[in-house]
């Protein structure tokens, strides 16, 4: 990444497993990790960055609620981000990946993560190809390695989109 270089992780956690998950992405990609509910002057921080076309990765984490809810802070963060202010953000959205927490007893593991993704290319933002989730804490059942290699193809596919971006700018497209 060049320009724009910053790398945020901003996620939302009740018990725990999302925030350690996020903290493990963050490790790998040097990224700034922000609890969209308990530290709202960094999730406004990061949000003033991706508006300044600062962001060049934005990671985006969610566990799953209800029978395969998005939590209302998380779904309030995208209607604003995607709809209410959309105009100050999209043009300078950056590839965005989306990773989740959830529970394989629930008939929709993990939903939150594919509705995410789902609102996110609906309103034309670059979606990394790749979802992580994840069966509860990280921790458990050796699924760390899979959160450091999503993070870091994420951090990759950051790289190659920078360098497309510059070309179709070059070109005028
Ligand atoms: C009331 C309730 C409903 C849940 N519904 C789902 C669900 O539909 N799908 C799923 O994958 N996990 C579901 N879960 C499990 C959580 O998403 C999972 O424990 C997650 O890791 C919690 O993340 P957190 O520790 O970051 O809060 C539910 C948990 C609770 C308590």
């Amino acid at each position: 990444m060049e320009a724009a270089e910053k790398i945020f992780i901003l996620y939302t956690s009740l018990s725990g497993n999302t925030e350690e998950t996020a903290h493990i992405i963050a490790d790998e990609v040097e990224g700034k990790v922000v609890d969209i509910v308990r530290d709202l002057p960094g999730l406004n921080r990061a949000l003033a960055s991706v508006r300044a076309g600062e962001v060049g990765l934005l990671f985006l984490g969610t566990y799953t609620w209800g029978d395969g809810v998005l939590p209302l802070q998380f779904r309030k963060l995208l209607r604003s981000v995607l709809i209410e202010e959309k105009e100050a953000y999209l043009p300078y959205m950056p590839l965005t990946a989306v990773f989740g927490t959830g529970d394989t007893i629930f008939p929709r593991f993990c939903r939150a993560v594919d509705e995410t993704v789902y609102h996110l290319q609906k309103h034309g933002v670059t979606v990394f190809q790749e979802t992580l989730k994840i069966e509860q804490s990280p921790y458990g059942l050796g699924q760390e390695a899979r959160v450091r290699a999503f993070a870091r193809n994420a951090l990759q596919g950051a790289s190659i989109d920078e360098g497309k971006r510059a070309i179709l700018s070059v070109t005028g497209i």
